[in-house]
């Protein structure tokens, strides 16, 4: 049973350096350090917090500690990256002429490389899930449904980089959800899986802003 204040932690991070430095932490994820379960719990505790449609409490977290079925999910997850693998391999040796914008590209892919060939040894995967699917389903209700998960997530996250662990949040196995669903005994026709974290203690704790648009650039006033 959870007491709420023994567990709030204080960072030395204002509300708005967390929000805008929490980065998708990957090549920093210390593999060889177990996270406590208590640390997760607290996580999770946190992201149900978030806003979500009707507030109708159907968020599930699954929380994969067991080595033999983070490898089946690393395998299940490098086999849905090998077309973004080497397509974006081409776009990396091509380049566009852009050198800065290039060196983040090449930066980003040999992050995302790193982790998908160390993914089975991140000690926590956690996947979000909602009951229900969006399969065919409107906007409106695709957007309630992940629009109710997706807070959720980001709550884990920030909670997570406030208790000093890393992670980055994937969704590329989703092609094979199926697969991951048979795997974990998630029943796949009820409860739709939104992704999957590896979570693990951050080395270091100090991250940057990300390369983002300008504010003028995305900001409309009044109308597009
Ligand atoms: C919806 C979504 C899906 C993502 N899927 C993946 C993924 O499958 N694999 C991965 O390595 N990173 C994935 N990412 C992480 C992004 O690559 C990362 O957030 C982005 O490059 C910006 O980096 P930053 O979060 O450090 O600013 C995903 C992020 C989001 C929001």
């Amino acid at each position: 049973m959870f007491r709420w204040r023994s567990f709030f932690v204080m960072t030395s991070l204002t509300p708005d350096e967390l929000l805008t430095t929490t980065r998708a932490v990957r090549r920093r994820l210390d593999l060889s350090r177990p996270v406590s379960m208590d640390k997760i719990e607290q996580c999770i505790a946190v992201a149900i917090q978030a806003p979500n449609a009707g507030n109708r409490q159907q968020l599930h977290f699954v929380v994969v500690t067991d080595k033999e079925k983070r490898q089946g999910l690393a395998q299940i997850y490098r086999t849905c990256s090998e077309s973004y693998f080497a397509s974006t391999q081409t776009a990396v040796s091509s380049g566009s002429g852009d050198a800065s914008k290039d060196e983040a590209i090449r930066r980003r892919f040999e992050s995302e490389l790193y982790l998908n060939r160390h993914l089975h040894e991140v000690p926590i995967h956690v996947i979000p899930c909602i009951v229900g699917r969006t399969d065919g389903a409107t906007v409106a209700a695709q957007a309630a449904r992940w629009g109710s998960i997706f807070p959720a997530v980001w709550s884990f996250m920030l909670a997570g980089r406030s208790r000093g662990l890393g992670m980055t949040f994937t969704t590329i196995h989703l092609i094979k959800e199926a697969e991951a669903a048979n795997l974990l005994d998630i029943p796949y026709n009820a409860v739709m899986q939104a992704g999957l974290l590896p979570v693990a203690y951050a080395k270091g704790s100090r991250f940057g802003l990300g390369l983002r648009q300008s504010v003028a650039d995305v900001i409309h006033w009044n109308g597009w």
